[in-house]
């Protein structure tokens, strides 16, 4: 690569940038924001840069990779932890991966605590109510989190935060992990019991062939009437058409929801002057028991940051030794 290396940085919002302005004060990295997200057919403004830095919903497919090592484009640098929209397999020995493991598991725990606090004590709707000198308290009942069940799927860094912040309240805490932590201080149980004894269900594994769709029409049959869900994590883990007939048949208490399974071309834009094409998730928004935030768990000043920083550091190491250590691999 050549002195000055290129980075061609797709999905460019405001906040990125100040972030990564602040990060490459000295200048030591070119880059380029473009607003767009990357696909098959923007992958031709890659031309030229020999990095290109995405998100969490760019499209890495086997074409726009293919596309990208045509062009010269050395590596993908994922601002971000999960890699699920990059074809690791297609990109093997033609170009580098790397991602930003951990940024701030703090940002993404507490993101799914306030979720379910809102959604619980029904201050979403207080909201709305006291901004109209409304005072009623009809239909505002929560419940205790003290003394209930959570069940927590993946157990990795924002898990276990998440864990720690259930404790707090005073939740018996059971959970689920394909991989076991040997020092965990709380109990495993496996995927049906997850299902059949949480009052509260959160989510914190990767998307994988194994998780797509875990909640689904069977699953969520299995579950206690009135659970309440939280995904924070990545949103095929739900299959959003089952999670809507569960809600419907009042099975299912409320949902919380940070990701959607086909959010890519509406989350992070601004879509309120426009006639709304996907019915399901505005049927869920309808919902007055399911709280959408728009992939907005890590959107703190300190993961901006540290996402910022890290990406960088990345790219120079990958750049300086053709490796690096938070390289994702097939
Ligand atoms: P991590 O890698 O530390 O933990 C993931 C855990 O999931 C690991 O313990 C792993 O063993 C477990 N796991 C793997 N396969 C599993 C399976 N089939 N069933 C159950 N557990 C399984 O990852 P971290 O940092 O805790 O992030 C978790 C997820 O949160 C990420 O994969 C990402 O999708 C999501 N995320 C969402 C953000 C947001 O803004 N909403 C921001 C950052 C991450």
């Amino acid at each position: 690569m050549g002195s000055k290396i290129k980075v061609a940085f797709f999905d460019a919002k405001d906040y990125d940038m100040v972030s990564f302005d602040e990060a490459n004060s000295k200048g030591d990295i070119k880059i380029k924001y473009f607003e767009t997200k990357l696909d098959e057919d923007t992958v031709k403004l890659a031309k030229g840069y020999d990095v290109v830095c995405v998100f969490v919903n760019d499209t890495v497919n086997e074409k726009v990779i293919n596309s990208l090592v045509k062009k010269g484009v050395k590596l993908i640098a994922l601002r971000c932890a999960g890699f699920n929209n990059v074809d690791i397999k297609a990109a093997a020995g033609k170009i580098g991966v790397v991602r930003v493991p951990a940024y701030s598991p703090y940002a993404v725990a507490e993101h799914a605590a306030a979720l379910l606090l809102t959604s619980i004590r029904r201050i979403h709707k207080s909201y709305i109510r006291t901004k109209d000198f409304n005072f009623s308290l009809n239909g505002l009942m929560g419940f205790d989190l003290h003394g209930k069940t959570v069940g927590v799927v993946g157990t990795g860094k924002i898990g276990r935060v998440f864990i720690d912040i259930c404790r707090g309240f005073g939740m018996n805490v059971i959970a689920y992990d394909k991989f076991p932590a040997k020092d965990a201080d709380f109990e495993y149980v496996d995927l049906k019991e997850i299902w059949k004894k949480s009052d509260i269900i959160s989510f914190h594994c990767p998307l994988t062939d194994e998780t797509y769709h875990m909640v689904d029409a069977k699953s969520i049959k299995s579950m206690k009437k009135g659970v309440v869900l939280i995904n924070t994590s990545r949103g095929a883990l739900i299959d959003a058409e089952a999670l809507l007939e569960g809600i419907r048949k009042r099975h299912i208490g409320a949902a919380c929801l940070d990701v959607y399974e086909e959010e890519a071309d509406v989350f992070f834009e601004d879509r309120s002057g426009h006639i709304f094409e996907d019915d399901t998730l505005a049927r869920l928004i309808s919902m007055p028991n399911v709280i959408v935030t728009s992939h907005q768990a890590f959107l703190t000043r300190e993961a901006l940051n540290n996402i910022a920083h890290t990406t960088l550091e990345n790219i120079a190491e990958y750049t300086d030794t053709g490796k690096c250590s938070n390289e994702v691999r097939a």
